[in-house]
């Protein structure tokens, strides 16, 4: 490993260890393992909703029988937006479209350990962009 790289690597480490005392270990993971983070070609449900901090996200399903097997999401915003938004696409995946469609901004905290107070909203931008893609296909 060159000079250049182990110093990159030292200062990512650094970073992940100061994210840990603010985030839990669900959110780290997500945060370096998003899940699906790319648009899906003809999805059976789509939903893009702009929050009102002005990022946007889309989430994309697709459902056989009923029940979404499979899902994807991108956003411009923050990082609590990517793992908000991973974490209601592995929430989502496998779930009847009711079922989905009631995935609350709680439940996506509660599954992520909690944010911080004022990263609270992009979860509120995930469920609302879940229930925007099951209500494309539903409606
Ligand atoms: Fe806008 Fe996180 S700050 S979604």
């Amino acid at each position: 490993m060159s000079d250049f790289e182990e110093s990159a690597k030292a200062l990512q480490e650094q970073i992940i260890e100061q994210a840990r005392e603010e985030y839990s270990e669900v959110v780290i993971e997500h945060w370096l393992h998003p899940r699906n983070p790319y648009a899906m070609d003809n999805p059976d449900g789509h939903g893009r909703v702009k929050g009102p901090c002005g990022d946007t996200m889309d989430i994309f399903i697709r459902v056989t029988d009923g029940k979404i097997t499979d899902a994807s999401f991108v956003t411009d915003g923050c990082i609590t937006s990517v793992v908000s938004g991973s974490m209601a696409v592995e929430m989502a995946t496998g779930r009847d479209v009711s079922e989905a469609r009631a995935i609350s901004k709680d439940d996506i905290l509660n599954a992520l350990g909690g944010l911080p107070e004022v990263s609270q909203h992009c979860a509120l931008l995930a469920s609302n962009t879940l229930r925007a893609a099951v209500d494309n296909y539903m409606f």
